[in-house]
């Protein structure tokens, strides 16, 4: 039966036929597929991915629908890809276009996270419920959701994702490698999400579990009085030996020794097999369900707002500032401060406002602290405290305030620096380049200084920022002070929720025609280029030309400030390919920008071997003198399919060079593997063409960050969140594949706490040098702090460097677990007519009993579902009282109550009479709600046929 519906449940009939059923019908769906397998990202059909990604967007939406909702707008979405998610879920009323990449790639995190815990944590049992290692793993599930909410508190949403996609693994694998569902249980169990529960009935060490299987594929070989007892077992796994326990059940599969020692065989049921259908399709659901109850106790504990921002659905637009406040800067701190003003007034209400502002001032010998605010308000009272005091034009503490500003900002941003001095902190300039890389922002700086000015360092000079700039993608500026300005719309062009790039390059000198193709969709499309002494003249596809003594005719407005060049195209542009003329003796960049909504973001990535391989983003350079692989996703106007990949590649930044071309494999669902075997010398970013299939234009878009390739490879994994006050030892390893010898390590990290790590490793070529790291965050050190580290390898015979860059929390231990409580108390629903349609005109209400016990404390009431009104006693007395009134047109009431450190409490009631129960209830995601809608769609397409 089912066989014959799969090709009916198309995503795109679901919703177009039953759009109320779509989002739990999403989970049946991937419970259909034929193949879903335990396995990592890439190694299957579906996967570990598949499962988190089910859970992952049926809360989204139904967190979507409930913000929705709340701010009084349906939450509508035009069809299933991330793309109309997004949109649908930030509102029809906000006017302007948001780009999805922000959540794809924060999708992908959690992916790719998920999937490296079977290349990092390969031999550890508890992370895979293996070898009958309960509590530990349990353990481990309770130590990740403590650091997630932590992180999530202090806004490190990265960190939390990271966290997340591992703690999600493990809490699945339980499903795949215990005898759970064996054992007849199809609900997940949640005692593994509720520490202050207990794990109890875990087979001993010494009792026997599973019977031999001589073919090695048995559907259950658990013995049947473990499961008339209801033991808990799970399989034991050997990569290097085939020993185990007496009696015990073996994982299984050909990656594992032990399952060829009596009893043979295993109880793994990562794959489906001819004869495990049924206990496959079981662990999946269950998997799937305890993934969602896991997420639906990290989204009560971060509100539905923080819930969606961590998932990066939010406005893409963030406002990022580094500010010089020395004694020379008020001009223009006084102009980041009109921009901060015009950009938040201006941009209000449209989806171009920002979601986020970051400001960070430096000055000799301090920089910070870093202001991070989603609250405009607050960024306009803090830009305007800024006053220029001390200092003069002496070096400054630039590139520390960089650092913080690249550290605290999300990946992907705008970051602007205004200064009128040149670096003393020049020794970060290798850590800045590595930040920059690994989170692929964009930093442009305004350089003010005032002709004439002695320089008062050899070792640094405005070059570097413009070599930062130039390796980031953004724009080294130098303007008068007076002129700056006029300089900054360049911040109001990128303060946008869908930049992309077109064209991106630099050359040292010389005459040469570029082209670039714009595609019809594309808006607000701007040509940067910096330079002195140029000359250029841009044409359009029907031979319309403008040059740079015409500012303003033809084609579009230009303006000219300092060493910028800005040529803003006018909106009735024509799409197709257009040529731009350049000529200068001086070193000049340019780049071609515009918004729009196609777009892509990419990893580079190295592919890993074990019992379930798979392809693993490097921090770092890709490993020169072998093939360079990206894991790219596609973005289009309605989701991956609506474009057509044509050639994707890498493209030398500074060199005329044909594109390097990648070949390609498509993984599903957008997410293409490219591999380019000649990968060009030098920096490079990667270009991408395509076709619309909405509007038939083709289009072409490039990375912002450069990338170049490195004989040196640096490789660190954190294992686990530190302790305030305590030491974590790191592991790392460098190999070089260039010529041995005594390599330099130098190890940063953006918090300044203490690390010892050996300053130099002799290296042999091919061969991995091994060392340590030790890093110890201050006993003061509050939870939830993230930490970039930073390890940097310089081999000294070649000249060739690399880095890792690593994120670890510091989390405080905590043990209250206990879920604060909230019990409904008293209903007075009398006054409610019978007759829904006279709702109305009558109200009703209830009160419930909060209290944390001998908790921690409440930190927070708010309404989950419910049109009505709460309010609640002081949050510091003991017992609190909630008291909630409602139309009686909004029959149901769900308070959702939060203690200081994330656990969360629940309560819910319904006026609605009992035959028709709401089928939104407390949350109680078994099988059942699935299997009724599939009746339910049954039953409409038997009427329907
Ligand atoms: C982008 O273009 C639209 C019209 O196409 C215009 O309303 C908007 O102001 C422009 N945005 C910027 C930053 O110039
Ligand atoms: C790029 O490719 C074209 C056609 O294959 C070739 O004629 C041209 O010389 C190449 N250019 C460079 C710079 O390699
Ligand atoms: C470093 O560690 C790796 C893996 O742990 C090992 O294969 C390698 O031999 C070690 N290298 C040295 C020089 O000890
Ligand atoms: C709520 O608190 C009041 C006052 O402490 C108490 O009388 C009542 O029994 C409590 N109700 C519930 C349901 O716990
Ligand atoms: C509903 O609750 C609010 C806040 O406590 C209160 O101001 C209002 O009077 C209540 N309305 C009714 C009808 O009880």
């Amino acid at each position: 039966m089912l066989m014959i519906f799969q090709p009916v449940l198309s995503p795109a009939i679901m919703c177009s036929a039953l759009p109320a059923l779509a989002l739990a019908l999403a989970l049946s769906l991937a419970l259909l597929q034929s193949s879903v397998a335990f396995v990592p990202i890439g190694g299957g059909a579906a996967t570990h991915v598949s499962i988190t990604g089910t859970a992952l967007l049926q809360k989204l939406k139904e967190t979507c629908k409930a913000v929705a909702e709340a701010s009084g707008h349906e939450f509508n979405p035009t069809g299933p890809s991330a793309e109309e998610l997004v949109r649908a879920c930030l509102g029809p009323t906000a006017t302007g276009e948001v780009s999805a990449a922000k959540f794809r790639a924060a999708l992908q995190e959690v992916y790719v996270q998920n999937g490296l815990v079977d290349r990092d944590f390969v031999a550890s049992a508890p992370h895979h419920f293996n070898s009958e290692a309960f509590l530990e793993g349990r353990g481990l599930i309770t130590e990740g959701v403590v650091s997630i909410k932590a992180n999530i508190r202090k806004q490190n949403h990265q960190a939390s994702r990271e966290m997340l996609g591992r703690v999600l693994h493990t809490l699945q694998d339980f499903y795949s490698h215990s005898n759970w569902v064996e054992l007849g249980y199809t609900e997940p169990f949640a005692n593994l999400i509720q520490p202050d529960l207990p794990i109890e009935n875990i087979a001993a060490k010494e009792t026997a579990t599973c019977s031999d299987c001589a073919s090695g594929n048995c559907p259950n070989p658990i013995l049947a009085n473990i499961l008339q007892e209801k033991k808990l077992t799970s399989g034991y796994i050997g990569i290097f030996t085939s020993e185990k326990p007496k009696g015990k059940c073996s994982h299984g599969g050909a990656g594992d020794l032990t399952s060829a020692a009596i009893p043979r065989g295993g109880i793994s049921k990562d794959e489906r097999r001819p004869g495990n259908e049924g206990l496959h399709d079981a662990a999946v659901t269950a998997a799937t369900s305890a993934s969602l109850q896991l997420l639906e106790d990290i989204r009560g504990a971060a509100g539905d707002r923080d819930f969606l921002r961590l998932m990066g659905i939010d406005r893409s637009s963030v406002v990022c500032f580094v500010i010089d406040t020395t004694g020379s800067m008020a001009r223009e701190i006084a102009t980041a401060k009109e921009m901060v003003y015009l950009i938040i007034d201006s941009k209000k209400g449209t989806q171009d406002e920002p979601s986020e502002y970051i400001l960070v001032p430096f000055n000799d010998p301090h920089f910070g602290p870093m202001t991070r605010t989603t609250d405009p308000e607050v960024m306009k009272k803090e830009i305007s405290k800024l006053k220029a005091k001390g200092g003069g034009d002496a070096p400054e503490m630039c590139l520390s305030g960089l650092q913080m500003a690249l550290t605290g900002a999300p990946a992907s941003s705008h970051i602007y620096v205004f200064t009128d001095a040149i670096a003393k902190d020049i020794a970060l300039k290798d850590t800045i380049l590595a930040l920059m890389r690994s989170s692929k922002s964009t930093v442009s700086f305004f350089m003010t200084n005032a002709r004439g000015r002695k320089r008062r360092s050899v070792t640094a000079s405005f070059n570097d920022y413009t070599d930062l700039a130039l390796a980031s993608g953004g724009q080294a500026i130098q303007v008068t002070k007076g002129n700056l300005p006029e300089a900054t719309d360049i911040i109001l062009d990128t303060a946008t929720s869908a930049l992309v790039t077109v064209l991106q390059l630099s050359r040292s000198s010389g005459s040469e025609t570029f082209t670039f193709l714009l595609d019809e969709s594309l808006r607000n499309i701007t040509l940067y280029i910096t330079g002195s002494r140029l000359t250029f003249t841009i044409t359009n596809p029907a031979g319309v030309s403008q040059s740079n003594t015409q500012l303003g005719g033809g084609l579009g407005t230009i303006q000219s400030v300092g060493n910028l060049w800005r040529i803003r195209l006018d909106d009735d542009k024509q799409s197709g390919t257009w040529k731009i003329q350049m000529a200068s003796a001086q070193p000049y960049t340019l780049k071609v920008t515009g918004q729009n909504t196609i777009t892509f973001i990419y990893d580079f990535v190295v592919p890993f071997e074990g019992p379930h391989p798979g392809y693993a983003p490097i921090a770092g350079r890709p490993q020169a003198g072998r093939p360079t692989m990206l894991l790219l996703s596609v973005m289009g106007r309605k989701g991956p399919a609506s474009v057509t990949v044509g050639e994707v590649g890498l493209i030398p930044v500074s060199r005329a060079e044909n594109v390097s071309r990648g070949s390609t494999t498509d993984m599903g669902n957008g997410d293409i593997l490219v591999t380019v075997d000649a990968v060009p010398q030098g920096e490079f970013v990667v270009i991408l063409t395509g076709t619309d299939s909405v509007s038939g234009s083709q289009f072409q878009r490039q990375s912002t960050t450069q990338m170049s390739v490195s004989k040196v490879i640096v490789t660190a994994v954190v294992d686990s969140s530190v302790e305030p006050g305590q030491m974590l030892i790191i592991p790392f390893s460098v190999m070089t594949e260039g010529s041995g010898g005594p390599c330099s390590i130098n190890a940063r990290n953006n918090r300044e706490f203490p690390m010892t790590f050996p300053k130099s490793v002799p290296l042999t070529t091919g061969q991995y040098a091994n060392a340590t790291l030790t890093i110890t965050p201050p006993k003061d050190t509050p939870s939830g702090t993230d930490v970039t580290l930073t390890i940097e390898a310089k081999t000294s015979a070649s000249a060739d460097s690399n880095y890792a860059v690593l994120r670890l929390s510091v989390v405080t231990k905590i043990t209250d677990f206990v879920r604060p409580t909230c019990k409904v108390d008293r209903v007075a629903a009398d006054d409610c007519p019978a007759d829904v349609s006279q709702c109305a005109s009558f109200r009703w209400d209830l009160s419930a009993n909060v209290t944390d016990g001998k908790g921690t404390g409440i930190d927070r009431i708010t309404l989950r579902q419910g049109d009505g009104v709460l309010s609640h006693d002081a949050l510091t007395n003991l017992d609190i009282e909630a008291s909630y009134n409602a139309s009686c047109c909004s029959q149901i009431a769900e308070i959702v109550v939060v203690d200081k450190v994330g656990n969360v409490g629940k309560c819910f009631h319904s006026i609605a009479p009992p035959t028709i129960a709401p089928s939104v209830g407390p949350p109680s995601l078994g099988l059942a709600r699935p299997l009724l809608l599939l009746c339910l769609l049954l039953a409409a397409l038997n009427a329907r046929s």
